[in-house]
């Protein structure tokens, strides 16, 4: 069954929609519910200064983290589903929270943002599950570590247990650099989230990331899309949060993605129920395409960000039915989403530094925009007193573009970031490289 308004009716209201989080990805997720004729309002806790330029939306500016403000706000905007974008209000419980004040939800609840917020926990679950991964040891202290570190020959990835914004993931090319990035770890570096540190078996190949929208028992699978984490050229310099995506990666052959859901998808939902965790939200599969088969490198509670700018503009007006369907429980699983012919493609334009030191505030200038299958989506940014934009973040803005290849969507992409400029304004400009035809012509 194709969902799309016209053979989908929507069990419920749904009017107003709210949408937590304050980056490119809740503006993208915003962009595409909105699409949908019964939607009448997307709001956005607290949202960024693109936020409002997107149709039908409205930036709320509270804090989640005082309930009773937001129930109170809730109430009075009766909002009919709620998606959480970000891991840390996920992590902290508030998907638990508000279903127990009877608002529908789109996101788990802190027993299934462990899957994220635990990275020793989800290693151990897909070790329940025989899920194919790297081999790991949970280690406690730097003295645990350096025995581990100086008794294997296999090189290893060293990762904070917790949460740390995509920067608690060292590669290190040494057994030196491995005890010091263990140490710096147990050190402080991340706060709590650095009491525990995996070490993992370095495994190899290119990266892919499948999102599962999940009700609990059933699923569906988003396009999937390539990031590029790396910061320079090349996939060259230090871990990001994502400079850039494309989707679909056609790198996930039919035959991938066929044991993709029977090695990795089917068997982490059928352990999230033997564990009884109702898990009502994105599941995000980051994957290694290695030798011997596809690999869990991560699981993400949610969308990955630009990973999500790069897919909502594919979604038709039945996306939101989508998510409404996952709060309430009752996906089909054989929906097919009406996604476009077309491919679509993302620029991250960032902040000079980033992801270490970098200043905001800088003026924004946006030239003369082709806007044909284009989106530009506010990841870091913020309005002055005078109502002009400004820089607010690492990650500044997301530009998106679509065509029917990859190489027509970069070369919108680039067109279009010519005429935007800041200080400091820094992009890669070989996103895409491994899917433009042109690309190896054009450098
Ligand atoms: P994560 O935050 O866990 O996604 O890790 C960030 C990046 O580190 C991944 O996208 C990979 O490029 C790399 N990485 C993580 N784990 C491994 C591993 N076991 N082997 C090789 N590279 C890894
Ligand atoms: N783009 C990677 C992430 O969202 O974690």
């Amino acid at each position: 069954m194709s969902i799309n308004s016209k053979n989908f009716k929507s069990f419920s209201r749904l009017e107003n929609i709210l949408i937590i989080g304050n980056g490119g990805r809740e503006n993208s997720l915003a962009w595409a519910i909105q699409k949908n004729e019964l939607v009448k309002k997307v709001f956005l806790i607290p949202g960024n200064a693109g936020s409002e330029r997107i149709n039908k939306c409205e930036r709320i500016i509270i804090d989640i983290k005082n309930k009773k403000e937001l129930l109170e706000k809730l109430n009075f905007l009766k909002v009919d589903l709620i998606v959480i974008g970000p891991e840390i209000p996920l992590a902290d419980g508030l998907a638990d929270f508000l279903r127990k004040k009877d608002f529908k939800v789109f996101g788990p609840g802190k027993d299934g943002a462990k899957l994220e917020y635990s990275k020793s926990w989800a290693k151990e679950f897909m070790q329940d599950a025989n899920i194919p991964t790297a081999k790991f040891w949970k280690v406690n202290s730097p003295e645990e570590a350096k025995k581990i570190i100086h008794s294997t020959s296999i090189p290893l990835v060293v990762k904070a247990d917790g949460l740390a914004s995509g920067k608690g993931v060292f590669i290190p090319d040494s057994k030196e650099e491995c005890v010091t990035a263990t140490e710096s770890i147990f050190n402080g570096k991340f706060g709590n989230s650095g009491n525990m540190v995996v070490l993992e078996e370095k495994i190899h190949g290119p990266e892919v990331s499948v999102f599962a929208l999940c009700d609990g028992k059933k699923y569906i699978l988003l396009p999937s899309a390539q990031d590029h984490k790396r910061l320079n050229e090349e996939d060259k310099g230090p871990n990001t949060g994502g400079m850039g995506a494309y989707s679909p990666a056609p790198l996930l052959t039919k035959n991938y993605l066929e044991r993709i859901i029977k090695e990795i998808i089917e068997p982490t939902i059928n352990e999230l129920n033997k564990k009884n965790i109702d898990y009502k939200g994105v599941i995000y599969f980051g994957l290694m395409i290695t030798k011997s088969g596809p690999k869990v490198i991560e699981y993400n509670c949610r969308f990955g960000d630009p990973e999500c700018q790069t897919i909502m503009p594919l979604m038709d007006q039945g996306f939101v039915f989508l998510l409404e369907k996952c709060s309430m429980g009752n996906l089909i699983g054989s929906e097919k989403i009406d996604t476009s012919d077309k491919v679509s493609g993302c620029v991250i334009a960032s902040s000079k530094g980033y992801p270490l030191e970098y200043k905001t505030g800088f003026p924004i200038k946006i030239g003369q925009i082709d806007s044909n299958d284009c989106q530009i989506f506010d990841s870091g940014t913020s309005l002055s007193k005078d109502g002009e934009l400004l820089t607010d973040g690492g990650r500044v803005l997301s530009i998106v573009c679509q065509d029917k290849d990859f190489d027509l969507v970069f070369e919108k992409a680039y067109k279009n970031l010519k005429e935007i400029n800041f200080d400091g304004i820094y992009f890669r400009n070989d996103i895409g490289h491994q899917v433009r035809k042109n690309f190896f012509k054009e450098n």
